[in-house]
């Protein structure tokens, strides 16, 4: 399963990139407004730094703007996304753009029905939204796992990109799923370096190591 970092923090990404681990990059318009620099130089430099996919939300409400935005959000650099939110306008726009060869990612998916009609249309990502579904008390994992089973009776190309995530379970149960992508909040990447039992365990390496090496008598 590819790993995204759900974040538009350049520091963050320069932090994470070298550990390699990162596969790619998703943004929305919530998380560029939280950077001070213009979001156009903000998205370049994140492919710079990332070197794989960066979604880059529209934010168009009709199709003809989402269109618009979307080619040149994808001029910006090779590696960009264009992100449309689910609906018909971003349908609509969703076709236009990959009958381009612009790769889409369709969001704010929230159920099976939205990501088979994105699929059709040629998203290269649908982006189910697992945490804001947990949020009111609907099992987001059980979303995945539809969307998943259904993609695989087709031929699609469509990858599913499991968003929204809170905590680490919600990546081990979309690996446990098959999900193509997972993309996380860089909060959330760190949670997965923890366990109690690395830290005592290697605390208690060291400190044997270092009592053998002490000089007798
Ligand atoms: C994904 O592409 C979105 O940017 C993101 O995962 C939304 O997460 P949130 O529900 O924590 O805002």
């Amino acid at each position: 399963m590819k790993l995204f970092a759900d974040t538009a923090n350049v520091e963050e990404l320069e932090a994470l990139v070298p550990l390699g681990i990162i596969d790619g990059v998703t943004t929305n318009p919530s998380l560029l407004a939280k950077a001070a620099a213009d979001p156009r130089a903000v998205l370049k430099r994140i492919c710079d730094v990332v070197g794989g996919p960066v979604s880059a939300e529209v934010v168009a409400t009709d199709a003809a703007g989402m269109v618009r935005e979307g080619r040149e959000l994808a001029a910006i650099d090779p590696h960009v996304v264009v992100k449309v939110p689910f609906g018909k306008p971003g349908v609509r726009a969703c076709r236009e753009l990959t009958e381009d060869g612009i790769r889409v990612n369709v969001t704010l998916i929230f159920s099976a029905a939205q990501a088979l009609l994105a699929a059709k249309v040629g998203a290269t990502f649908v982006s189910p939204f697992v945490g804001r579904l947990d949020d009111v008390a609907t099992p987001g994992m059980d979303l995945i796992t539809q969307i998943v089973d259904i993609f695989q009776n087709f031929p699609l190309s469509t990858e599913v990109l499991v968003a929204s995530t809170r905590g680490p379970m919600h990546i081990v149960e979309a690996a446990r799923l098959g999900a193509d992508v997972c993309t996380c909040p860089p909060k959330v990447i760190d949670a997965l370096f923890n366990h109690p039992l690395t830290d005592i365990g290697l605390e208690r390496f060291l400190a044997d190591w270092a009592r053998a090496r002490q000089p007798v008598g």
